[in-house]
């Protein structure tokens, strides 16, 4: 199928994702929480991705992963450095995970071995994937975990990962993804359970790291104040379909979208970390039924019109910005 919007510059960027859906199969038939995404994403910028519970952004990102669960399956293209990940071989796709391609999951423990000290868990990547000499390794993996402001970093990589807290925990997710020095870090609500001033901290590292190795990301949050801190783009994701798109700054001022506007209903200020999570918004989240021929947020807008019985398309709005709402031009 087409794409609904083209976009420009297709070889400018890292990573281009063109209709990109993900389905699960189940016994009556398959659902379908990813649905039609496209997005660009060039080297060194960071795009976050919003949206309730239940949106479908931790299954946009492990469709990139290969990691779907068994009765999944991704359609579309996800194009990274030109290559479609959704049709490489399972091997080539391993050597780009954890090198180029690297994923700060948002449960932390998924991701460490218990069994392994920290420091050498660190450092595997950068031996595996990187041929460093191990103590060089060793070396740049304590340094990591001093920069995402571990205390004592030498002795805590010589620990195992029951012996960190969550906060800490994810702070080692977050020093072990970096370390690698990725060209696309896809970063899944990485810092929700650290308290305000080491989120502030650990978000502004990322910041540099991104812009000292051209690092891209995906970050997926629902906290906007978050947003507001790293984010250059924002996309808002609702029932698995982009509702609407653009710069950072103009979507928490003055988002267009029926949903974008109840979400980002408290605006939080752009040097202000302590901003609001995403308000509540009346009526039930949709998530993962049946495709619906309508607006998926329709059954919940304030606004809404007979048209919405049809999905309106994502289109242009404004510079930079795409919308999909029939009352694009009357906001
Ligand atoms: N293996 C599966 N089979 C069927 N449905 C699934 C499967 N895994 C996930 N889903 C459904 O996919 C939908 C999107 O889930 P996803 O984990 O992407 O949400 P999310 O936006 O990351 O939410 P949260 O903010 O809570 O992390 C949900 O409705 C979920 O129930
Ligand atoms: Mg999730």
């Amino acid at each position: 199928m087409a794409c609904e919007t083209p976009l420009t510059q297709m070889n400018a960027n890292l990573l281009s994702l063109r209709d990109l859906s993900v389905h699960f199969a189940h016994r009556g038939g398959q659902t379908t929480v990813v649905d039609r995404v496209s997005l660009d994403l060039a080297a060194g910028q960071v795009l976050g991705i919003v949206g309730e519970s239940g949106s479908g952004k931790s299954q946009l990102l492990f469709s990139l992963m290969g990691l779907l669960a068994g009765n999944g399956r991704a359609s579309g293209r996800a194009l990274f450095e030109g290559v479609d990940l959704l049709s490489l071989p399972p091997k080539a796709l391993d050597r780009l995970r954890g090198a180029s391609l690297s994923m700060i999951f948002q449960d932390p423990m998924t991701s460490l071995n218990p069994y392994t000290r920290i420091g050498d868990q660190l450092a595997e990547g950068l031996i595996h994937h990187q041929a460093v000499p191990r103590a060089q390794a060793l070396a740049e993996a304590v340094r990591m975990l001093d920069r995402v402001r571990i205390p004592d970093a030498a002795r805590a990589a010589r620990r195992y990962p029951h012996e960190f807290s969550g906060g800490m925990r994810q702070r080692v997710m977050i020093a072990m993804a970096l370390l690698v020095k990725p060209k696309l870090l896809l970063a899944d609500e990485p810092t929700t359970a650290l308290d305000v001033t080491i989120q502030a901290q650990v978000l502004d590292l990322m910041s540099e790291i991104a812009s000292e190795t051209g690092t891209a990301i995906l970050f997926v949050t629902h906290d906007l104040g978050v947003v507001a801190r790293i984010c250059d783009r924002v996309a808002v994701l609702y029932g698995g379909r982009i509702m609407e798109d653009g710069p950072a700054e103009t979507m928490l001022t003055s988002p267009a979208h029926p949903y974008a506007r109840g979400l980002l209903a408290t605006t939080p200020r752009m040097d202000d970390a302590l901003t609001p999570r995403l308000p509540t918004i009346a009526g039930t989240p949709r998530s993962g039924g049946a495709m619906l021929p309508s607006c998926p947020f329709a059954p919940r807008c304030g606004a809404r019109l007979p048209a919405c019985d049809t999905m309106p398309p994502l289109r242009p709005f404004g510079p930079e910005r795409r919308l999909a709402c029939h009352l694009q031009g009357e906001t």
